[in-house]
């Protein structure tokens, strides 16, 4: 467990000595200030969790996915439950309402052997927040509660949470539900400084994040989520809440360099070059040759599809590539567009990109 607290307002002789401290979270351990990939439905799965890995996510997370499905055996939740050993350290993601529901899939988690598992209270969505589960139990802190034991209870896993603020703006009550969550035993805390009110709107309040980390009664690590899309906001962000990680959602679709980015920037004050066509190509072709390893063929081609124009963003004349990429069906003919955009693009430098924040939300259709 991470003991020593981290605190923004530190003198500084003693920050630095926290700074030498690595991050626990049950036997695992993760580099001083980890970055985590956030759990993305239709999107952080074993591919792209692949390229992120390989750019420097230090944890990453499945999908969510639903606790009833999982125990109804739907196709869509069991494959969401596909981990592989080089993505460790990898939690899976679970939601729902029902205690017995959440003990029993907590189970079905164990089997997979990941390294944790991680609880969804902050899912916005009408279709699951009208069952009782994502972030609706922000309005019901015990049964929060309820679900949280039953889960700690049914596995030897180390069990995360990751949820938002409150449920909305007169209602922000994480101070309260961190220590209660906190007294399960659970081992991490992940917040996204939204309301569940404003879905996605407006900003990330991560002042709320801080008030979690200075109550000294926290022990476990908390992470700060909600709007990180550049080495200058994570060191900002970093030293201005003093949390123990960040977790980055969005600003990593179509552009997995942002881990390695951030972590070089926080090491050294300097920015990385970005990734030149060479290295982009490099990333679409590991997520493409994933993305039919683990689909198959015809689904991992058509999958990758909705992947190219975000990871293509602000390339001059890029529409013809991008129309071949998808809409060709073969890997040979995809394989040929890369390299035609290769001998295109060499020497071409980029400009830092901002990422896209904006109309990216789940779907939540388990
Ligand atoms: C496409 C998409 C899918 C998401 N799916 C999940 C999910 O399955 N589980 C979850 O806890 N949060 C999910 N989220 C929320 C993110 O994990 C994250 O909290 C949110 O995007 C804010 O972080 P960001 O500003 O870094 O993107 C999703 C967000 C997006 C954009």
């Amino acid at each position: 467990m991470n003991r020593l607290i981290i605190h923004a307002r530190m003198p500084t002789p003693l920050r630095n000595f926290a700074a030498t401290i690595m991050i626990k979270i049950g036997n695992i351990s993760l580099p001083h200030f980890p970055l985590l990939l956030a759990p993305m439905e239709d999107v952080s799965d074993p591919p792209f969790r692949a390229v992120c890995k390989v750019n420097g996510a230090d944890l990453m997370y499945t999908e969510f996915i639903s606790s009833e499905g999982l125990i109804r055996d739907a196709i869509k939740s069991r494959q969401k439950l596909d981990i592989f050993d080089y993505e460790r350290p990898v939690g899976i993601q679970i939601f729902g309402g029902d205690e017995e529901a959440m003990a029993l899939s907590a189970k079905i988690v164990d089997a997979v052997e990941p390294d944790l598992l991680d609880i969804n209270f902050g899912c916005p969505v009408k279709k699951v927040v009208t069952k009782g589960a994502g972030a609706a139990v922000l309005k019901d802190i015990d049964l929060m509660i309820r679900l949280t034991k039953a889960v700690v209870r049914s596995t030897d896993l180390p069990v995360t949470v990751k949820t938002r603020i409150g449920w909305d703006f007169d209602s922000i009550n994480i101070v309260e539900v961190a220590e209660r969550l906190q007294d399960t035993g659970i081992q991490a805390l992940s917040i996204h400084g939204r309301t569940r009110s404003q879905l996605y709107k407006g900003e990330a309040d991560w002042s709320w994040i801080a008030k979690v980390k200075e109550n000294p009664r926290i022990h476990i690590p908390i992470f700060g989520n909600g709007d990180i899309d550049s080495p200058e906001k994570a060191l900002e962000y970093k030293n201005r809440y003093g949390v123990d990680g960040i977790m980055i959602g969005r600003a990593a679709i179509g552009y997995p360099w942002i881990f390695k980015e951030i972590k070089h920037f926080l090491a050294t004050g300097s920015h990385l070059d970005p990734p030149d066509i060479e290295q982009r190509v490099d990333v679409i072709r590991t997520h493409l040759v994933r993305s039919v390893e683990w689909k198959g063929m015809k689904p991992g081609i058509n999958e990758m599809r909705r992947h190219y124009a975000h990871y293509l963003k602000g390339l001059p004349n890029i529409k013809e590539y991008r129309q071949q990429l998808v809409t060709l069906n073969t890997v040979e003919e995809l394989e040929d567009v890369l390299q035609r955009m290769i001998n295109t693009y060499r020497g071409y430098r980029f400009e830092r990109q901002k990422a896209d924040m904006i109309g990216l939300a789940y779907s939540c259709d388990s």
